[in-house]
């Protein structure tokens, strides 16, 4: 099958790489860029444990052609902690003190899903938690603990907004 120039940017990365058509995201990441972080569980959007971040919207890799990722900026969970500075990104830190996983397969999709949720809503309700982690399953947490290291991760990220926004207020001026 002809291959197709795909230009796109992985975590901060710009890649040029021949992909044929039908190449779905997730084998792209895992066999091209050697971005194994994102899961391969059903293959049929069901489980979550492939997602990844395009263009600011979760989205499910075994169920999207990489060719469909043309011009467009991807995260994976290899990228959240160029997000926090080099150290963990604070939903990483939450699973991690929170004790957010167990075996860890589902781990990488609810990290990158889990970042976008509070990216989208930085305050959610312990229901608003549940529902936007609702396309990801896990079969050994029972969910408790990663609800609460999503709630650990949203009061780091909103303590740090503050911060964040009067430094760069203050190099404006
Ligand atoms: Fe993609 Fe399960 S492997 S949703
Ligand atoms: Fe095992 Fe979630 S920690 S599937």
């Amino acid at each position: 099958m002809a291959k197709q120039l795909l230009t796109v940017t992985v975590n901060g990365r710009h890649h040029e790489k021949a992909v044929e058509p039908r190449t779905l995201l997730v084998h792209f990441l895992r066999e091209e860029l050697r971005l194994t972080g994102a899961h391969i569980g059903c293959e049929t959007s069901h489980c979550g444990a492939c997602t990844v971040d395009i263009d600011g919207r979760s989205v499910k890799s075994c169920t999207h052609l990489a060719v469909q990722c043309e011009g467009s900026e991807v995260l994976t969970v290899e990228g959240l902690a160029g997000l926090g500075g080099g150290v963990l990104h604070a939903v990483q830190e939450g699973f991690y003190q929170e004790h957010g996983l167990q075996c860890g397969f589902c781990t990488p999709g609810m990290l990158v899903r889990a970042y976008r949720l509070l990216q989208d809503n930085p305050d959610p309700s312990e229901a608003e938690i549940r529902a936007g982690l609702s396309g990801n399953l896990c079969r050994c947490t029972g969910y408790q603990n990663i609800v609460k290291a999503v709630q650990y991760a949203a009061r780091k990220l909103r303590a740090a907004a503050p911060a964040s926004a009067s430094a760069s207020a203050s190099v404006t001026a």
